[in-house]
């Protein structure tokens, strides 16, 4: 049978005694998802796993998307490679949640350890439902009923301003127009409430002025990452985190380079808007 060991923190779970070469059954399926949905991110250690039987493990829980950027594993377009080293840094410095510029972003991911640096590379891990259970209850009521406008454009800014920058995202940049998202969401199962803004890809919130929106994505951003609602994910090599891409915001360690860091990752597609 399997077990959940709980980290020591307001979310994330280690799930050990189960083997992801194998296909899982309905049971373990079903297992699996609860505990995913329960702690809003999941490890497993040691998943010596191949491209396929990460590809099938990721089917269990939805269809699997193509990153519109990213370089992926040769027969796999599903399988993206984040790849990091002397040449290559990493850029992503800041607290995010995956793609929030679609209008319907990720369930979920599954990130794969390849190469490990020796030293640092943790990625970090934070509640949105936490978060928002410690926000005022006067905030709480001032947040409920607005939006927000999440952009590709804004995200991928740095990218953009690079030597052909524009050129090479030309195509991803016309099939990600801005979206919008309630600033306040449920999440579909647990039936929590998440603060659902990051700085990575939310350019601002409706019905403001431009100062008072600026200032309330500030205040949500710096609250929604701090320490307390944090889980620390330390990588080995076929370690494996698997996060709920609607209840966490989550940013790797760029403490590493200029060691590389290999990792492969495969998202999962939601079927419905945030809401
Ligand atoms: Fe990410």
């Amino acid at each position: 049978m399997p077990q959940i060991i709980k980290e020591d923190s307001v979310l994330g779970a280690t799930i050990n005694n189960i083997d992801l070469r194998e296909p899982l059954d309905e049971d373990l399926k079903n297992f699996i998802s609860k505990a995913l949905a329960d702690n809003e991110v999941i490890f497993f250690r040691d998943q010596d796993i191949s491209p396929k039987q990460h590809k099938a493990f990721a089917l269990n829980f939805g269809e699997l998307q193509n990153h519109p950027v990213y370089p992926t594993v040769e027969g796999f377009p599903e399988i993206t490679i984040l790849e990091n080293n002397k040449d290559n840094p990493s850029k992503i410095e800041k607290w995010h949640t995956d793609m929030t510029f679609k209008k319907i972003p990720p369930l979920g991911s599954i990130l794969l350890g390849k190469v490990i640096p020796k030293e640092g590379g943790d990625t970090l891990f934070s509640s949105l439902s936490a978060a928002y259970n410690d926000l005022p209850e006067d905030i709480k009521e001032s947040l409920e009923g607005k939006t927000a406008i999440h952009s590709f454009e804004h995200g991928f800014k740095e990218s953009l301003a690079e030597p052909y920058g524009k050129e090479r995202l030309s195509q991803a940049l016309k099939d990600n127009p801005p979206v919008e998202h309630p600033v306040i969401c449920t999440h579909p199962i647990t039936k929590k409430r998440i603060i659902y803004v990051n700085s990575l890809f939310t350019l601002r919130i409706n019905s403001l002025s431009d100062l008072e929106s600026s200032e309330l994505l500030e205040f949500l951003c710096k609250h929604i990452k701090k320490e307390k609602y944090q889980c620390r994910f330390s990588w080995e090599i076929n370690s494996i985190a698997f996060w709920d891409n609607r209840s966490v915001i989550h940013k790797p360690d760029n403490n590493y380079w200029p060691q590389v860091r290999r990792m492969e990752r495969i998202t999962i597609d939601d079927t419905q808007s945030p809401f």
